[in-house]
């Protein structure tokens, strides 16, 4: 036995030897957040190669004399935060109707610029819900190849929904024939667009199972799609290796889609009792967008949006704030997501305030926006804290946000898989 793990010494040794010449990155870290116990390690050193940690020590630990070191000894120290709901491509926080005389290629380009400032608001990894022309799908291939700035990105491409549904496009009167790339209907209609959306890249399928704030002419506590349908959409998703997120709003909606086995619910806004058994019952996941109210009911009237969707913001946000309370006490499986595109990009750690506000502790926001998230996205072993063999993203701000939350507004500091990109 003794023979054996020398000899595993001696393989891993020479390994590590060769591994030398790889360069080692080195983070003097003042704390560094044990995210699951929200615990502060003083003054730790945060051994980097490549792309990943490869240990996080004490700082008495020697370091190689040619590794890079970032020296970040007066700061706290996080794992790269995630929003499991935005909408990176276009403009619509500043024009409302901006995407009607864009075209895809323009909002990609907008896309671009928004991905960058999400990235520097230290958010790394992104879930976007909702593109046509599969505009996510190339912003996030552009990152991927290092091409520009940006998060890492599970995208949806089109969402799924019902003709004139929340997912579709009603603004126009029906002589320009136009309806949004995602719209099925039936459960063979939806299961076509489920795969066609897989053989286009995408990471995620979104749908909508009710109507929604922001769209013409829906109704927000509506239903949309029929149970069969919802079931063939997330059978065929899971198939595929696929979570689904439903936009659902009303009851009956939220509760529809978590028996048909859906992985979140975006808004979730009236959700009930019921909603939470079955949802920890079926393992779903709550990313309620719980900042975005305010900016509607404050800036929507200035950006454009109709009189009929402010009305309807007005149904909606005082029962989700109360429904999001009402879930963390019964201990749902939460994570975080804004909507951010609906509001600024970069914007998106406002949130984390009001999370605190209707009734997380600190460290349960941060748990929601770090390894809830990286669990949602099938992507724990490779996100979510700060430990050896995870990817090497970090974000750095000056005071305790366990003490003040609303710290994490303003990052000093933002590394993704081992590339500084702000100090
Ligand atoms: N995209 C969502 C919709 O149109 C926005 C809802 C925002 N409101 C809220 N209170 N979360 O339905």
């Amino acid at each position: 036995m003794r023979l054996f793990l020398t000899r595993c010494l001696l393989v891993f040794t020479l390994f590590s030897t060769t591994d030398l010449f790889a360069t080692t990155t080195v983070v003097k870290a003042g704390y560094v957040l044990d995210v699951y116990s929200g615990e502060w390690q003083k003054d730790r050193l945060i051994f980097i190669e490549d792309d990943r940690i490869s240990s996080v020590q004490s700082s008495a630990t020697t370091i190689p004399e040619d590794a890079i070191i970032v020296d970040l000894s007066q700061q706290y120290i996080l794992p790269g935060l995630m929003d499991m709901h935005t909408h990176l491509v276009g403009h619509l926080d500043t024009d409302f109707y901006a995407h009607l005389f864009q075209s895809p290629h323009r909002a990609v380009i907008g896309g671009v610029v928004n991905a960058q400032k999400t990235l520097m608001a230290g958010f790394t990894t992104v879930r976007n819900l909702g593109a046509s022309d599969y505009t996510d799908v190339a912003l996030r291939n552009a990152i991927n190849a290092n091409e520009v700035p940006g998060p890492r990105i599970a995208a949806s491409g089109p969402a799924l929904g019902i003709t004139g549904g929340h997912c579709d496009g009603n603004a126009l009167n029906h002589s320009f024939e136009s309806k949004a790339d995602g719209v099925a209907d039936g459960p063979w209609a939806v299961r076509q667009m489920v795969r066609k959306n897989v053989k286009y890249g995408v990471d995620v399928i979104k749908f909508c199972a009710t109507g929604g704030v922001l769209s013409k002419g829906t109704k927000v506590g509506m239903r949309q799609y029929t149970l069969e349908e919802m079931q063939a959409l997330v059978d065929e998703a899971h198939i595929h290796g696929k979570t689904v997120a439903a936009h659902a709003h009303g009851t009956e909606g939220i509760n529809f889609a978590i028996q048909a086995g859906v992985d979140s619910i975006e808004h979730a806004s009236f959700l009930d009792k019921e909603s939470i058994q079955l949802a920890n019952k079926n393992g779903a996941a709550f990313s309620m967008d719980v900042y975005v109210t305010e900016y509607i009911l404050s800036k929507g009237i200035e950006n454009g949006i109709p009189q009929e969707n402010i009305n309807k913001e007005r149904k909606v946000g005082t029962k989700q704030r109360q429904g999001f309370t009402m879930a963390v006490k019964s201990k749902a499986k939460m994570v975080f997501g804004t909507d951010a595109g609906v509001y600024p990009h970069g914007d998106n750690a406002k949130q984390f305030s009001r999370m605190v506000k209707f009734g997380m502790t600190p460290i349960e926001a941060i748990q929601a926006a770090t390894i809830n998230s990286a669990t949602l996205l099938n992507w724990q072993e490779n996100l979510g804290t700060i430990q050896a063999g995870k990817l090497a993203d970090l974000i750095a701000v000056k005071e305790d946000p366990l003490k003040d939350i609303a710290v994490l507004e303003s990052v000093d500091f933002v590394m993704k898989a081992g590339v500084v990109y702000k100090q």
